[in-house]
Formats: C-alpha cells, structure tokens, sequence
C-alpha cells in the first residue's frame, strides 16, 4: 500500500516533480528511427514525460527534437515545412533548426536581430539500435547512452515493437516484473496437465508451483530478482529476470539465448510508450521466438494503440474462457492479457486500497528503489547508472538448480545459466 503522496511521488513524471527530475537524468527513447525514415520527411508528434514535442529529420539527416510550440505566438510545429535544414513554422514562417536556434524570421525587418534572441525548446538526439533517444535533462549533467547488448548486435538479429498502454508507467513496470501472474492469466485450462510433457522450464514448473518464492538484490543497475519454484525433488526452477533504472525490464525467454527487454517510459502520467526488444547475440530470433513481437505488432493502421484495447475489452471471447483458456482474451503472447489488467485497473492506480503479498516482493522493491534514487537526488546524489553505461551489460535467465544451491547473482555463474 502508498499513501497518495507516496504514489503521487513515484507516479507523477511531469516537469519539476522529484521523478520526472530523475527520469530527465537517463536517456530516453524518443521514437523508431523508422519514423524519420529519411531527411526532410514529416515532423511527427512526441509526448514524453507530458512534453508536448516535435520530431524531425533535416536535410542533413539529422534528428531534431523541440517544443511542439513554436515561440512565436504558439502555433504547432506539427504543420511545420520541413526544409532546407530547419523547421518552419508555417503560420509566420519562423524557421528553427535540430539545435533549436531560429534561423530565419521572415515576419521581422531584415534590420531586425530579434532572430538570435529566440531559442525553441530543442533536446539533444542519437540514433542507437533502431530507435532515437532524447535527453531532456540538464546539459551539464548530460547521461551515457545505455549500454546494453541489443545494440551492438547486427540489426536483423533484433526485433522491436512499439505500442502504448494506456495507464502510468509504474503499473506497466509493476505488471512486468510480477512473474507470479503467468500461471493464471495467461495459462490454459490444460496448461497443468500438459505441464509434464511441456517442452520449456516455465511450462514444466510454473503451473506446478503458483506461489514463487522471491529473492531480490540491489545492483548498480537496478534489481536482480530470483523467482524460486519447486521443480523435481531435489530441485528448483529459477527463473531470472531485471528491473533496470529508471524504465526497464529484461525477463527471460526461453529457448534460452533470446532475451527481451521491456521499456516501459512515461508518454504522460496516464500512458505509457511501451518498446519491447528481442534478440540473439549470434543470429535472427527465430518466427516462433518472435511471437510475442509480432502479437504486439497487431495495432490499428497509422497508430501505436492495439487492435485488441480498453474499447472493445480485449476481445474477450466467454466461450473460449469456458473452455480453452483461462481468461478467454485471444493473445499469441499475452499482451493483450496484460494491458487487460494494467489499463483496467484505471489509469493511475489508487495503491491506498492493494493489498500486496509476499508475490509482490520485487514490485514492492522496485518502488522502494526508485523512490529512493528520486529522493537522493533531491539531495543532490545523482543517479550512478546514468552515467555508468556498462551496468546495463546484462541478461536475464532461467534454470533447474539442485536444492543446495542458490540462484547466485555472480557474474560467470549467471553467464552460464543465460546461455542456452
Ligand atoms: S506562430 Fe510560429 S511563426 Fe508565428
Ligand atoms: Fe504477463
């Protein structure tokens, strides 16, 4: 349970509050490189952290990102002429380049130095791994770009889905990093009498044992959390999953040897831009792998909102519930499960009425955890991981281990149990 001030606290990422301070310390994932598909293409429209932006690409291929407003008199930019290395803004023809400096101002005399007095809003871009990434904090107090495996792999040996849920991040993160959910929401009503013949660990154990026992460290970059379940005799079923600072989750996939991250970033307070990426170190994810990056992919022509939403519940089917499957929502993945819950819940979640178990240990962390870094940079401690790019080096995993020995958070021990 949260007090209002506590959730409001953990919640509220707009200018000026403590979290939107911390996020403004990280990198964040403005859009797909995609969406900029080449120089001079349209500007398109970005709300981050409730900043209401810009995005554009100028002649030299150069990503801009700035205030959707222009300075002038407050005209969007969304209708601006993208031309000859700039942004114009088509009301008065105010002309802004990737920078933010207003480069031509046709409305004012030619005599007139009024042009080097006006700056719009303009947040330093880089293009990494398929996606765009914006730092919309302080410049003095400029971030390292994540480093995180994905990036460095050949581009067809990751795959990327975009979409939105529509409820605060802090509900998407928490629906994430709550292994426990997988054997009911998303099970089939046979799924624990085929568990036995089930080809991965998570088919095999998790419907086995529905109570998980958590262990959760703190590392530099975030939380490791262990979910423990019984599996033969004389083991356990670990699997292995990550909360990274300040939006990110990495769970496993199995075969193991394809990992996933999840970014789960502040659209506005009451959505949230969700980015999943799969890869394999060494080759293309296979079509089975990627299912649930193809599911995700499933969304209404020319937007980032799912076929299956909030306006049509998910396309719950009670015949199938009946008879199939336990929530009866048709998913290849589960997506379509998990926005189920985390939107229906409302879009900013009243937490003075949970009631959180012991399942809910690493949601329970991952609060406390953030609400911390918040704090500590109030008191002027910056966050160490926005600029230690490497911590974010890292897997998840999964694995059967005998009883005796205990899931460890050594990095070579790790190492093997995330490698197929
Ligand atoms: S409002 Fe943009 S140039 Fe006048
Ligand atoms: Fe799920």
């Amino acid at each position: 349970m949260l007090t209002p001030a506590e959730n409001d606290f953990l919640c509220n990422t707009d200018v000026g509050t403590p979290m939107g301070n911390l996020m403004r310390r990280f990198w964040i994932p403005a859009l797909l490189s995609e969406e900029l598909p080449g120089p001079d293409s349209d500007p398109v429209r970005v709300t981050l952290l409730g900043e209401k932006l810009i995005a554009f690409r100028d002649t030299d291929g150069k990503v801009g990102l700035v205030d959707n407003y222009c300075p002038h008199r407050r005209a969007s930019l969304f209708f601006g002429r993208n031309e000859e290395c700039g942004l114009r803004c088509v009301y008065h023809g105010w002309k802004f380049d990737v920078n933010g400096d207003c480069v031509d101002m046709p409305s004012e005399p030619a005599e007139s130095n009024f042009k080097d007095k006006v700056k719009i809003t303009a947040y330093p871009c880089v293009e990494k791994g398929d996606i765009v990434w914006a730092f919309m904090g302080p410049a003095d107090k400029m971030a390292e770009l994540p480093h995180m495996e994905w990036m460095d792999v050949p581009a067809e040996n990751r795959k990327i889905a975009k979409l939105v849920y529509e409820c605060n991040y802090i509900q998407s993160i928490e629906g994430e990093i709550d292994t426990t959910h997988a054997a009911m929401l998303h099970s089939r009503l046979d799924s624990e009498e085929k568990a036995a013949t089930a080809t991965t660990l998570g088919g095999r154990y998790q419907y086995k044992d529905k109570a998980a026992r958590f262990f959760v460290s703190e590392k530099e970059h975030g939380l490791l959390i262990g979910a423990r379940r019984e599996a033969e005799e004389d083991s356990y079923y670990w699997r292995i999953s990550r909360w990274l600072y300040p939006f990110y989750s990495m769970i496993p996939r199995e075969p193991h040897g394809t990992t996933r991250l999840g970014i789960w970033y502040p659209m506005d307070n009451e959505n949230t831009w969700v980015i999943l990426v799969l890869w394999h170190k060494d080759r293309p994810p296979t079509d089975d792998e990627s299912r649930e990056i193809y599911a995700c992919r499933d969304l209404i022509p020319g937007t980032w909102y799912p076929k299956q939403n909030l306006s049509n519940d998910y396309m719950i089917d009670r015949e199938i519930q009946r008879k199939e499957t336990y929530t009866g929502i048709p998913t290849d993945s589960g997506r379509a499960q998990d926005s189920a819950m985390m939107e229906t819940m409302g879009k900013l979640i009243d937490r003075t009425h949970e009631h959180l178990g012991t399942s809910d240990t690493a949601i329970i962390a991952m609060r406390k955890t953030l609400t911390k870094a918040a704090r500590d940079l109030e008191e002027g401690i910056e966050p160490y991981a926005a600029t230690h790019a490497d911590v974010y080096k890292v897997r998840s995993g999964g694995a059967v281990l005998p009883r005796d020995v205990f899931f460890s958070d050594d990095k070579e021990v790790l190492d093997d149990i995330t490698v197929a």
